[in-house]
């Protein structure tokens, strides 16, 4: 009999093709959510779970695996899974690094680049027949080259948009727990910085830490108030990191020029206000979201599942399962 592998959504044709010949696949190829319920039984009948991470799996979950080898998450971030439980129950848990944070990074810049010249604002304007001739003062938006750029998680995604700076002659602060290697700063031409200095002197400031205990409302109602007037927030990484209701109300007093968001306090829902706001670019978490990035995924998802179903340690473990 061969091992079955539970796939929770629609994922990449030629991922499934990989992994067909070694398992039992079942899919579920609709845009239907599946309830805490139909990942308890997925979980109590498979020895591979493949996941996406708005799928919440807690310990009970974990629990109703009795066979259950490995859980794949469908993305970097996996602060959707209990590991502590998963590692407990000697299940393998896996992520995805080292595919997506370019394309990640080139989101930040979309966002960068157009909460500052307000691309969203004057798109809708121009289709809305606003556009009545050229006009001197007219969106006018913020520039961009020769600022300065702070990066709050200098990891795969937030060193892949500090090297993109270079083009646009930025200064390139950065803070996380702990100082990267020399040689890494003078690639990046980036400096390490407190948290409280980033805040004071970037005109952007970028976030790309993973959601943990730490990195919780890490940028709550005080931090908003230390930015430069005038600065801008972009977010692609988890939405708890960010207070939104601070953020709403600094957009609203236009203390911060401008924000733009990928993540949400209370993803999929929205902070009341929000929409109100036209200094706000609202995108639907696809920081990783170009067909090629997520077939890369897709296939270091069924690598880790073979992995596993080979009885080897998956080739991408998440740092806290072994940690
Ligand atoms: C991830 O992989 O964690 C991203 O948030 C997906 O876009």
């Amino acid at each position: 009999m061969k091992p079955v592998v539970s796939v929770t959504h629609p994922f990449p044709d030629v991922a499934l093709e990989r992994l067909a010949p070694h398992c039992e696949l079942r899919t579920n190829p609709t845009d239907t959510l599946p309830t805490a319920e139909d990942l308890k039984r997925a979980a109590g009948e498979s020895t591979a779970l493949i996941i996406y991470l708005s799928d919440r799996i807690g310990p009970d979950i974990i629990e109703a695996g009795k066979n259950l080898k490995i859980i794949a998450n469908y993305g970097a971030g996996f602060n959707n899974i209990d590991v502590a439980a998963a590692r407990r129950r000697n299940v393998w848990v896996t992520n995805t690094p080292g595919v997506l944070q370019e394309t990640t990074a080139d989101l930040t810049w979309a966002m960068i680049l157009g909460s500052a010249r307000r691309i969203v604002p004057a798109d809708r304007y121009t289709r809305e027949g606003k556009f009545k001739g050229w006009s001197a003062g007219l969106f006018l938006g913020t520039d961009v080259y020769g600022k300065t750029l702070g990066v709050i998680g200098c990891g795969e995604i937030g060193s892949a948009v500090a090297r993109r700076a270079r083009g646009f002659e930025m200064r390139v602060l950065y803070h996380q727990r702990h100082r990267l290697p020399v040689e890494k700063e003078k690639r990046l031409n980036a400096t390490y910085v407190s948290l409280e200095e980033l805040l004071r002197e970037s005109d952007y400031v970028t976030l790309h830490v993973p959601l943990s205990e730490e990195t919780r409302y890490l940028i709550g109602r005080k931090q908003i108030e230390r930015m430069k007037p005038g600065a801008f927030l972009i977010h692609t990484a988890r939405g708890q990191v960010v207070d939104d209701r601070a953020l709403v109300e600094a957009l609203r007093e236009k203390r911060l020029a401008g924000a733009a968001l990928d993540v949400y306090e209370n993803e999929p829902d929205l902070t009341e206000g929000m929409t109100d706001l036209d200094n706000l670019m609202l995108l639907p978490h696809i920081g990783s979201a170009s067909t090629e990035t997520r077939e890369k995924m897709a296939l270091l998802v069924a690598e880790n599942v073979l992995d596993a179903l080979a009885d080897q340690t998956p080739r991408s473990l998440v740092p806290a399962w072994s940690g």
